[in-house]
């Protein structure tokens, strides 16, 4: 295993979408157990592909407070939202120390396929709803301060890039 460098934003490399997983072999495994590694040691509950500058359907999730419930969502979708809104505080790995209110469903089911290539179905709601969703938006390239206001956006892209001066 192997621990891969995270994104940072503005990279222009985060807003590229993801292609669809079709082949499930050995690969896909060590790339997978790389991305889980990767999100306990940073740590955060949720990695998508993208963010390790892989552009691939891919994300893992962990909201335990055990950090051994680990959950791989290839190819997913969104195949039903509630009606109903809800707000929660967000972070990203890719926007360290920055956290915003985003509104999204509250509940979602999402179809998607386990590192064999196997479909399944599973219900959201909480910080599992707000996760995959949060993760899912990474794989079309989008990133969640994007949901926020321009001025808020412009400040959060000035502080990071102070931040990668040495
Ligand atoms: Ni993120």
């Amino acid at each position: 295993m192997a621990l891969l460098e995270i994104l940072c934003y503005p990279d222009p490399r985060l807003h590229k979408i993801a292609k669809t997983v079709d082949v499930f072999d050995e690969r896909l495994d060590e790339l997978v157990k790389n991305m889980a590694q990767t999100m306990y040691e940073a740590p955060g509950v949720g990695l998508a592909a993208t963010q390790v500058d892989a552009h691939e359907k891919i994300i893992v999730i962990d909201t335990s407070d055990t950090r051994d419930e680990l959950l791989v969502l290839v190819n997913p979708k969104v195949i039903w939202q509630s009606e109903e809104n809800k707000s929660w505080r967000e972070g990203c790995l890719s926007v360290p120390d920055f956290f915003d209110e985003v509104v999204r469903p509250d509940k979602i089911v999402v179809k998607a396929q386990n590192v064999k290539g196997d479909f399944f179905e599973m219900e959201a709601e909480g910080l599992m709803s707000v996760c995959i969703q949060h993760e899912m938006d990474h794989l079309i390239g989008k990133v969640f301060v994007e949901y926020l206001s321009p001025l808020k956006r412009a400040r959060i892209k000035n502080k990071m890039k102070k931040r990668e001066r040495p």
